[in-house]
């Protein structure tokens, strides 16, 4: 099939490039003209991997290509998705000035039936708005399709290779064929195709992320009630995980959860239950919960050093949201960073991947080193923020000798309590 992909930011890209892979001809349009210059060059625009590999092959073998012109663009297509930013709004409403406005360009051009799908999170009702700004125009037939995106940071490959399932809200039989058509290589597993109505479709996506970090809010008041009670959080964690109606997955407390799709999506639903009149209870706790939790290590670093940190200099090892990725957006770090700022410390940070974006956001109020063992140099105590893999079995002997004083708040529960009194560290973690 030809395929046109409108945005070449992380879900477009991700998305172009997998549909490359199982053989379509696919044509990225993209506004940024330097951006787009980079990914002719074959030069990958952001960190996920597997991605450049595949990136790098299609582009080579000419099923991947990449333009600023809309119209040369989507020429031919029999399928456009629309993967645009939609940021948050103050208010926390998702901001759709990005999509109604390719929409109505779309209208214009169009010149043969084209399926036209959204794929950025968008709330309930776009698919109708995105179909009216294009039938303003447009002088031939057209579909607007729902089909939602649930891919992972750090996996994105896996899951839009071989998805759990696909969601596709279309109304036309038309479009659905269409779709069914593009997506049978990705669901040859078994998994289900999930046809629906475009509005179910789309707040299916806002529905699937919100359980998701309700289930870790969920968690991060157990792991609370743990540390007052004196119970530990992991044997709980097994305890109901193995029960199957609640799944082992998604159920470890933290310092939060962060990225660019939780916090936005928890926000953007809670906002559109309140403009259908309808106060969304349990959302609003998830969000508080995890204000409450992204900090939740700084009053246990308070009391250790009796509520003065004032020159206190701090290693912190971690800084991206979650592992595998350079993205910092609502990163617990960056909270635990300025809280610890604001008390007058130092703190020595480091990261695999992400201390090139910190750099651009906080520059030299962090010191950056090469590696984490640096970071612990003079330091008054290891902070873990992010499980990153290199930190789960490190040398426990040298950061005992670096360490000032021997002490570790680790956010993500990465060590056993018993391993570490071995080695004469005190170790604070969460829920247990
Ligand atoms: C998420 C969804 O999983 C994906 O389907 C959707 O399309 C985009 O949003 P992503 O933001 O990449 O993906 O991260 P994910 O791996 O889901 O983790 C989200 C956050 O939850 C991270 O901050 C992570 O640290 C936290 N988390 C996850 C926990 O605190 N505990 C857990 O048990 C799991």
């Amino acid at each position: 099939m030809k395929i046109a992909v409108i945005g070449t930011g992380y879900v477009g890209l991700v998305s172009g490039t997998c549909f490359a892979e199982t053989g379509n001809t696919v044509t990225c349009v993209d506004i940024d003209q330097a951006k787009i210059e980079r990914l002719v060059q074959g030069e990958i625009t952001i960190y996920e991997p597997g991605l450049e590999k595949m990136f790098l092959k299609n582009l080579r073998d000419c099923r991947l290509k990449f333009t600023t012109d809309l119209k040369s663009g989507i020429q031919g297509a029999q399928i456009v998705f629309l993967a645009l930013p939609t940021p948050s709004g103050e208010d926390g409403s998702a901001d759709l000035k990005y999509v109604l406005g390719v929409a109505d360009q779309l209208g214009y051009l169009l010149e043969d039936y084209k399926v036209i799908v959204d794929k950025s999170t968008v709330p309930v009702g776009t698919a109708d708005k995105v179909r009216a700004a294009i039938a303003k125009h447009a002088k031939v037939e057209f579909d607007v399709v729902s089909n939602p995106e649930f891919l992972r940071e750090g996996v994105a490959v896996e899951d839009f290779m071989k998805p759990d399932r696909v969601v596709i809200g279309a109304s036309s039989d038309r479009a659905k064929k269409v779709m069914g058509d593009l997506y049978a290589p990705f669901v040859r597993q078994g998994n289900p195709v999930i046809y629906m109505d475009e509005k179910s479709a789309e707040l299916t996506k806002y529905a699937a992320n919100s359980f998701l970090a309700t289930k870790i809010s969920f968690m991060n008041e157990i792991a609370q009630l743990c540390e007052r009670l004196g119970a530990d959080v992991d044997m709980v964690r097994r305890g109901i995980g193995s029960d199957k109606r609640i799944g082992k997955r998604f159920l470890f407390p933290g310092i939060g959860y962060g990225g660019s799709c939780f916090p936005k999506d928890v926000q953007a639903l809670i906002k559109s239950s309140e403009e259908v009149n309808y106060d969304f209870q349990i959302l609003k706790s998830v969000e508080r919960v995890n204000e409450i939790q992204k900090t939740h290590l700084i009053p246990k670093i308070e009391a250790h050093f009796n509520h003065d940190l004032k020159g206190k200099h701090f290693a912190l090892w971690g800084l991206a949201f979650k592992p595998n990725t350079d993205d910092i957006r609502e990163a617990p770090a960056l909270y635990i960073i300025q809280s610890l700022l604001n008390s007058g410390a130092t703190i020595s940070a480091y990261d695999p991947e992400a201390m090139n974006n910190v750099k651009v956001l906080l520059g030299d109020s962090v010191k950056y080193s090469m590696n984490p063992y640096e970071t612990l140099k003079g330091a008054d105590a290891l902070i873990i923020a992010t499980e990153w893999s290199e930190f789960r079995i490190p040398d426990f002997e040298k950061i005992e000798q670096i360490l000032k004083n021997k002490v570790i708040f680790d956010g993500r529960n990465l060590y056993s309590r018993d391993d570490l009194k071995e080695f004469g560290i005190e170790y604070y973690s969460i829920g247990r």
